[in-house]
């Protein structure tokens, strides 16, 4: 059977479309389960402390029982919280998007996780102008990121994650940086292919190994009319930086498909500490 090139470029983009949703649908299993896991260790928190409160009858035991109940309790509200903002945020249609405040509801779901890998998270966030983004695809792109920053540091480190406004260029910045493994020059290049991956397979947290995450961030930041770089060492870490166009006016441009570009530096070595 004959194809033209037309028939073949759209069958193209069908394919990448579904790779797309299995990315999206890999990362919201991913979530899902962070999530359980996450309000299953605040119920046994509470449990335990009503247990302790039961048991020992004496005023300070029972203060301390209920000021660790009243912290769990707190902590599963803003779980829930985050939860239902992924929930509001469900339209897949552009909005003015508050970057940071994406960026505390994904850490509100990772933060036990970061502390269990011993990975201490730094924020350098500016009070930066709204993007016009589709809020839940920046917070998938996001996640990516994170987990892959994460599983870069096997024994632990520092993950900054930054924001910044080029007012000149008029876009909003989103760094994401750890101090891991880095990735050497030969690999950086195939990092965003699609199935391009190093792991071999889910670690124990259920995450990563498909090779389809960057490759998704790619896409996504690529319809949103960003862009998105890579910085690495080998050894020492890497910084992955998203630019996405701030809303300044009134009536935001809407996204170009060809202002787009993604950035790999050929000389990785002078890439890394420059921002
Ligand atoms: N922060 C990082 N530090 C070091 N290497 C990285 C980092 N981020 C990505 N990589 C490399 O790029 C590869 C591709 O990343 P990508 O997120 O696309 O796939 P993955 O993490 O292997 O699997 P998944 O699709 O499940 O996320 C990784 O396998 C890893 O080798
Ligand atoms: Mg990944």
């Amino acid at each position: 059977m004959q194809h033209s090139v037309e028939q073949l470029e759209q069958q193209i983009q069908v394919l990448e479309n579904r790779l797309l949703d299995a990315q999206k649908s890999a990362s919201l299993g991913e979530l899902v389960g962070t999530t359980t896991h996450e309000f299953n260790n605040v119920l046994m928190t509470i449990i335990n402390y009503a247990k302790m409160g039961v048991r020992h009858k004496d005023e300070a035991t029972r203060d301390k029982a209920f000021a660790k109940i009243m912290a769990a309790g707190e902590r599963a509200a803003k779980i829930t919280n985050s939860v239902l903002g992924m929930a509001r945020n469900r339209n897949e249609e552009f909005d003015k998007v508050n970057l940071e405040n994406i960026i505390h509801e994904t850490m509100v779901l990772l933060e036990r996780e970061m502390q269990k890998y011993q990975i201490s998270v730094e924020y350098d966030l500016a009070g930066v102008p709204a993007v016009r983004a589709i809020g839940n695809q920046i917070q998938q792109v996001l996640l990516n990121l994170l987990i892959n920053a994460r599983q870069a540091m096997q024994s632990g480190g520092r993950l900054i994650i930054r924001t910044k406004f080029d007012r000149q260029s008029g876009m909003v910045d989103l760094v994401v940086r750890d101090y891991g493994s880095g990735i050497e020059p030969d690999k950086l290049r195939k990092i965003f292919d699609a199935y391009y991956s190093t792991k071999s397979g889910p670690d124990e947290s259920g995450k990563g190994g498909t090779g389809l995450g960057l490759h998704a961030c790619h896409k996504i930041i690529q319809s949103h009319g960003g862009k998105i770089r890579v910085d690495s060492t080998p050894g020492k870490g890497t910084a992955f930086t998203i630019k996405l166009p701030a809303v300044t006016t009134a009536e935001p441009p809407l996204p170009q498909m060809d202002a787009t570009h993604m950035t790999i530096p050929q000389n990785t070595q002078n890439g890394f500490g420059a921002s």
